[in-house]
C-alpha cells in the first residue's frame, strides 16, 4: 500500500463515498480505509471506528453515513467521489416495513410467517447490494433471516455455479462476506441458468423445500422470513423462470430494481385483475446512481476471485491442502450433458434420450486436470442432481498410470463422499 496515496473524505449526513479498486497484480493494490470520526456503514454493515478495513482489487463500494463522518483512505482508488443522492433512506424504509411485518408474526399460529422477499431486476441494478442492506438492517434489529442466493453468475455466498442458503443472525462481515456462516450449497455448475433450465428449476424446488424445513423448525426464521437474490436474466425464458421462482418459493414481496416494464409485467402476471387481496406485493424501487456496470471481463475476473477466495481464504489467507484420490475411490458425474446430440445426427424416427436432469457417470481422464469438482453429499447416484454439496476440490493432476488424481481442497483429510460432480468450472491459476 502506497502511503503517498492517502486521502481524507469528510461526508455530510446522508452522503456516500463511492469508489472502485481495480483488479491489480499484487496484494499491494488493495485499499485501506479507516473511519476516524462519526458513523458509517457499507451496504448496511456498521463500520467500527479506527479499525483498518482492507478492500482488494475488484471492490466497488459505497460507504454511507446517516450522521456524517470522516474517512481516511490509503491506496489507489478509481472513480472515487462523494454522492448526496443515495436511495438509502428508501431502502431503510422498506426494511422498517418488513420489520413491522415480522413483529406481527404470531408464533402460536403455524401459518403465520414473516415476509418472503425476492429481489429482481436486470444485471447491475444493485440487487446483491440491496440483499445485503436488507439482511443487515434486519439483523441489526435482532431479527434472523434466511438468505437464498439463486444467482449462479455473481452469487455472494459460495463459488460461481452454485445456489446457496445462509442462515443469518448477525450483520455480514465486511471483509469476510458470507464465508463465516456455514451455508447449504447446491451445485448447478454453470454461470447462467439457461445452460440447463430444467436442472436449475429442480434445484430451486429443493431450495424451496429446505427454506420451508428451516422455517418450520426455527421460530426465529419463521418470524424473520427470507431474502432471495436472483440473477439479472429477465427477458424471454428468463422472465418465465423468474415468475416460476416467485411461485415456487411462495414469495410475498417482490422488489424490482428500477424497471417499470418488469414491474408492470409482474403485476399483470402475478396479480390478476379482480384479485383484490392478492397475497403478493410488487414494489418498484429506485436504482442507486452508484451501481456500477461491470464488463464481461470484470465479471470473469470476479468469478475467478471467488474461486481463489474459496481455496485460499479471504483476509485470513488459509492455505489449501493437497489430497490424492485413487480412481476407484471416487466416481465423477455430470448432470445432463451440455452437448446435446443434434436431431439430424440421430437415426430417422429416433428420439434423443437426453434427460437434462439425470446424472451420468463419466470416465476419469487427463482432461479433468484444472477442473473444479463439487463433492456431493448424495448417498446414491439418483440424489446427485439435487443434493447439497460438502464443498469443492480443484484437480491439480491426473496420473493415468498410477490411476490417481491429485486435488486441492480447502480442508485436509479425506473427502466425505465419493461422488464428484463436473460441470464447466475450471481454475487456471495465473
Ligand atoms: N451505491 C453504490 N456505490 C458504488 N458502488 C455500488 C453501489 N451500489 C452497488 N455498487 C456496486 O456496483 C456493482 C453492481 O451492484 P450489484 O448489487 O452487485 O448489482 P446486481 O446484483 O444487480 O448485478 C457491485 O460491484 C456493487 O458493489
Ligand atoms: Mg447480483
Amino acid at each position: 500500500m502506497n502511503e503517498e496515496n492517502k486521502n481524507t473524505y469528510t461526508l455530510k449526513p446522508e452522503e456516500e463515498l463511492r469508489f472502485e479498486v481495480d483488479f491489480g497484480r499484487s496484494e499491494n493494490d488493495s485499499v485501506k480505509m479507516i473511519l476516524t470520526q462519526g458513523t458509517a456503514e457499507i451496504f448496511g454493515t456498521e463500520i467500527s471506528q479506527m479499525k483498518p478495513y482492507i478492500f482488494p482489487g475488484g471492490s466497488k463500494l459505497a460507504i454511507y453515513t446517516f450522521s456524517g463522518c470522516t474517512l481516511e483512505m490509503t491506496g489507489v482508488t478509481t472513480n472515487a467521489y462523494v454522492a448526496s443522492e443515495a436511495p438509502m433512506s428508501a431502502y431503510y424504509d422498506i426494511s422498517e416495513q418488513l420489520e413491522k411485518e415480522r413483529e406481527q408474526v404470531n408464533l402460536q399460529n403455524p401459518n403465520s410467517c414473516g415476509p418472503r422477499v425476492l429481489i429482481c431486476g436486470a444485471a447491475d441494478t444493485g440487487k446483491s447490494s440491496l440483499s445485503k442492506i436488507l439482511i443487515n438492517y434486519a439483523t441489526r434489529l435482532k431479527s434472523s433471516v434466511l438468505f437464498a442466493d439463486l444467482d449462479v453468475g455473481q452469487g455472494e455466498i459460495s463459488i460461481p455455479g452454485t445456489l446457496s442458503i445462509a442462515t443469518v443472525n448477525t450483520p455480514i462481515d465486511i471483509m469476510e462476506g458470507f464465508s463465516l456462516c456455514s451455508p447449504l450449497t447446491y451445485f448447478f455448475g454453470y454461470n447462467s441458468p439457461d445452460k440447463n433450465i430444467p436442472h436449475y428449476k429442480m434445484i430451486v424446488e429443493r431450495v424451496a423445500e429446505m427454506l420451508e424445513v428451516k422455517t418450520k423448525h426455527n421460530p426465529e426464521f419463521r418470524r424473520g422470513g427470507y431474502i432471495v437474490n436472483t440473477c439479472g436474466w429477465i427477458e424471454g425464458a428468463g422472465y418465465q423462470l423468474l415468475t416460476s421462482i416467485i411461485q415456487t418459493l411462495k414469495i410475498s414481496h417482490v422488489l424490482v430494481m428500477g424497471d417499470d416494464r418488469l414491474t408492470n409485467n409482474l403485476k399483470r402476471d402475478l396479480q390478476p385483475t379482480g384479485q383484490e387481496n392478492s397475497n403478493i406485493t410488487i414494489t418498484r424501487l429506485q436504482k442507486s446512481g452508484g451501481v456500477v456496470n461491470r464488463s464481461t471481463n470484470f465479471r470473469r475476473l470476479s468469478r475467478m476471485q471467488k474461486i481463489r477466495e474459496y481455496f485460499n481464504g479471504t483476509a485470513t489467507k488459509l492455505s489449501y491442502h493437497s489430497i490424492r484420490l485413487k480412481f476407484d475411490e471416487v466416481q465423477v458425474f455430470r448432470v445432463g450433458n451440455n452437448i446435446q446430440a443434434p436431431a439430424g445426427a440421430l437415426p430417422i424416427g429416433e428420439q434423443s434420450n437426453f434427460d437434462p436432469t439425470q446424472p451420468r457417470e463419466i470416465p476419469i481422464v487427463a482432461t479433468l486436470n484444472s477442473k473444479i469438482l463439487a463433492v456431493s453429499h448424495a448417498n446414491v447416484e439418483s440424489e446427485i442432481p439435487v443434493k447439497n454439496v460438502a464443498g469443492f476440490v480443484h484437480v491439480t493432476g491426473v496420473d493415468m498410470d498410477k490411476r490417481e488424481i491429485t486435488v486441492s481442497a480447502p480442508s485436509p483429510g479425506k473427502i466425505p463422499k465419493k461422488f464428484l460432480i463436473l460441470a464447466s468450472l475450471e481454475w487456471l491459476e495465473d
